[in-house]
Order: C-alpha cells, then structure tokens, then sequence
C-alpha cells in the first residue's frame, strides 16, 4: 500500500454480521464494484490479525476484475482473487470465507473457480503465499522453495512490507 491508501486504510475491529442465515444456498460468481465495501471488511478484518495481506479500498476497485465471490442471499460471504504474474504462472490472493460460511467448501470452490479460470487463459500453474498451507494442500496444492516463485519476488515481495521477515508458505499447484 502507497502513503496515500494508507491515510484511507482503517481495518475494521469486526467481522460484518451477515444478514443471511448460515443454510443459506451459496452461488460463486464474478466481483462486482458494489461489493468492493464487503470485501475490504472481510479482508482487512483477517490483515489486522495478521492472517493475510491487506488491501486498501482504491486497490480493490481497482483489482475487482480479479474477484471472484460467494454470495448467500445477497450478501457476498467470501471471496478470492486470481493475479496473473507472468507467462505460466497466476496466483491465488486475498482468500477469505466468513466465520458463518466456514467449513461448507466454499473455499475450494472459490479456489476451483479461480484455477479454471487460469487455465482457460492457457496459464500452466497457479501459486499462493499462505499462512494456511494445510487448505491448500487439501486442494492439490504443494510446497516449493520461494526462488521457484521469481517473477512474483520481482514484482511484489521486494515492496511488500513483509519482504525480510515473510512468513508465508509458497505453495503451486499446476492446471
Ligand atoms: C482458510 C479458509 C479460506 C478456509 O475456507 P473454508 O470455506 O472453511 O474451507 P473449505 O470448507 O472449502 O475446506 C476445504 C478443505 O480444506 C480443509 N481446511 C479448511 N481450512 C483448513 C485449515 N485452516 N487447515 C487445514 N485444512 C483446512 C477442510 O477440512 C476441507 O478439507 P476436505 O475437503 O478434504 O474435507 C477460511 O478458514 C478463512 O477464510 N480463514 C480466515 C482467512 C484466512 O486465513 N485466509 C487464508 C489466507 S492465506
């Protein structure tokens, strides 16, 4: 995040409480800019506890066109965003399923959605940085050594303010 975002970030102190009940059918679909709000809570509420990378309101509206979502009722319960890289490879960011929706396999959906997207592009393998390599393992996602991931250190480790102390996982999965 640049200076300027930063002024505008305020991570909220809580979870959004849904509306829809936790049964509720769940449909995965692409982002839309009107639920750019619900993704930056859903996001930044995981970022301030450390659990993922946060992102500001300007660089989600930006980025809405790599979403793809959850929605029950109405309401957008989870989400997850595919960024392309390089020539063969995309990766997974900003995963995130809300408390009341967890453990129903939206997760591998959302995640399902995005590695076929990648290969309808004719990208080879789809990568993730994450705190949480045993989601992604039971995804078909394995551990690599980070030098594999080269482009993706080029373009965003080298700013990223976790750039000497990272602690995420580098995982791929190929399509
Ligand atoms: C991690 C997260 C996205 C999982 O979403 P979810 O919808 O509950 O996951 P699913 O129900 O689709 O789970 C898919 C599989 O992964 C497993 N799984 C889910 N979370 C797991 C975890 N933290 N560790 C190990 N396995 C996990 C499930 O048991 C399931 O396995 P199975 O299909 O073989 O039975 C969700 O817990 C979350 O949003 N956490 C907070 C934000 C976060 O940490 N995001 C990841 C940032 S890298």
């Amino acid at each position: 995040m640049n200076e300027q975002s930063m002024a505008w970030y305020h991570p909220p102190a809580e979870l959004p409480r849904l509306q829809v009940p936790p049964d509720a059918a769940v449909h995965i679909r692409r982002g839309r800019v009107d639920d750019v709000p619900r993704l930056y809570e859903l996001i930044n509420y995981y970022a301030a506890r450390g659990d993922m990378l946060p992102r500001a309101m300007d660089h989600l509206y930006h980025r809405v066109r790599e979403f793809h979502v959850a929605e029950a009722g109405g309401e957008v319960v989870g989400c997850a965003a595919l960024k392309i890289i390089w020539r063969d490879l995309a990766e997974v960011i900003s995963m995130v399923v809300h408390p009341d929706f967890q453990g129903r396999s939206l997760g591998r959906q959302l995640v399902e959605s995005l590695v076929q997207e990648a290969c309808s592009l004719g990208i080879a393998n789809v990568c993730t940085l994450t705190l949480q390599p045993g989601f992604f393992s039971r995804l078909g996602f394995r551990e690599i050594p980070k030098t594999y991931l080269h482009h993706k250190i080029w373009q965003d480790c080298d700013i990223c303010f976790k750039k000497d102390r990272c602690d995420e996982i580098p995982m791929i999965r190929e399509c």
